[in-house]
């Protein structure tokens, strides 16, 4: 088999858990697992957490739902935030007690036809532009009597600037929207907002997703989480190159002296990104080398030098333990975020659960 493997921290997701339940106090956390958990593995995250005490969960679509459902008990709420795209869909609603999001009057007219007598959320927009009712008032009106609202839910697109003027635009606007439609519960935060203005209005859920992965949203006010995920693989072959010879496609790295590389197995089809290219690094026995020459589809060179690397050598690209290169740093590395990262590592890169 492949060494490589994605490690993921249960315990350390405990501990992000109950931290961010701790700093929400009176508020409800909805943990957002939508895209397999970002990649962590839907099941095992979302058992974890119903393990600790979680009740409301996120995912993206009816099908997402209905995989978490085999799981999740019916004492917790399944929120689809993408709410219903089809007939299937709204059918999958009323037979798993999904709760989809409901931004169009489409939407309602989907789970009317289906029969759908569960519980449903609003999106409204609040600035962000992105899907969400413009006119809740009368998309509310609409919902037929044998549903039931659960809330009324908006977005906040700049949480993470928490300077940014948008951030109290929004925040203004959700305000006026609670005391205008009345809704068993209202949400408005994701991690950051949850971290950022959680005093500025109450509100009864709050939608963490990247910080339950371990991720701090806002480095200035770091709450004191733990990464929970490691992508690491061997080294397969230890090879002495000599100065002038270049290593890997488009030859566009030489050695500058006689030296060793390591060949790892781990490309970009295991979700190391290309962009690590003669730029990024990897962690041995404590220490960080460079990767030399362009990353392949399943393997990456290594420059070590004089440090004592072997073959079979476990090889961190970025982990949780300390000297480890976080999944933000690579990311940003790669002028991306933690997100992409994370939900770029595909199935063939086999999920390993640990609680140490
Ligand atoms: C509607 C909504 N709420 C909450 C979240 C969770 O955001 P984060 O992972 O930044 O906490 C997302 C993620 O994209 C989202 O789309």
């Amino acid at each position: 088999m492949r060494p490589a493997t994605l490690i993921i921290n249960l315990q350390h997701l405990a501990w992000n858990y109950h931290l961010l339940q701790k700093h929400a106090g009176e508020t409800n956390i909805m943990a957002v697992v939508k895209a397999n958990a970002y990649g962590h593995g839907l099941l095992p995250i979302a058992n974890t957490l119903y393990q600790e005490g979680c009740r409301n969960f996120a995912v993206t679509d009816a099908y997402e739902g209905e995989t978490l459902r085999s799981e999740i008990p019916q004492d917790s709420n399944i929120v689809l935030f993408s709410g219903v795209f089809d007939a299937e869909d709204a059918a999958l609603c009323q037979k798993y007690a999904l709760t989809p999001v409901i931004a169009l009057p489409e939407q309602l007219t989907l789970l009317h036809c289906a029969g759908f007598t569960g519980k449903l959320w609003l999106k409204v927009d609040t600035g962000m532009s992105r899907i969400g009712a413009t006119s809740p008032q009368t998309l509310i009106k609409q919902i037929p009597p044998s549903m039931r609202l659960a809330g009324m839910m908006s977005h906040l697109a700049c949480a993470d600037e928490p300077k940014h003027a948008l951030n109290q635009q929004q925040i203004k606007q959700f305000k006026t929207l609670q005391q205008t439609i009345q809704a068993p519960a209202y949400s408005l935060f994701n991690s950051a907002g949850l971290i950022a203005f959680a005093q500025h209005i109450n509100t009864d859920i709050a939608r963490p997703g990247l910080a339950l992965y371990g991720i701090e949203p806002i480095a200035s006010k770091a709450l004191g989480l733990k990464p929970i995920m490691q992508l690491r693989s061997q080294v397969m072959q230890i090879r002495d190159i000599q100065k002038g010879e270049t290593v890997s496609y488009g030859a566009t790295w030489s050695a500058p002296q006689d030296m060793r590389i390591a060949i790892v197995a781990l490309g970009y089809a295991d979700g190391l990104p290309r962009l690590l290219s003669n730029q990024g690094q990897a962690w041995i026995h404590g220490q960080l080398l460079p990767i030399v020459g362009r990353v392949c589809m399943d393997y990456c060179m290594l420059a070590i030098n004089q440090h004592h690397v072997q073959v079979g050598d476990e090889v961190v690209f970025f982990g949780y333990h300390d000297g480890q290169p976080s999944a933000n740093h690579v990311a940003t590395q790669c002028q991306t975020i933690s997100y992409e990262l994370f939900t770029q590592i595909p199935s063939r890169v086999p999920r390993t659960y640990v609680k140490e």
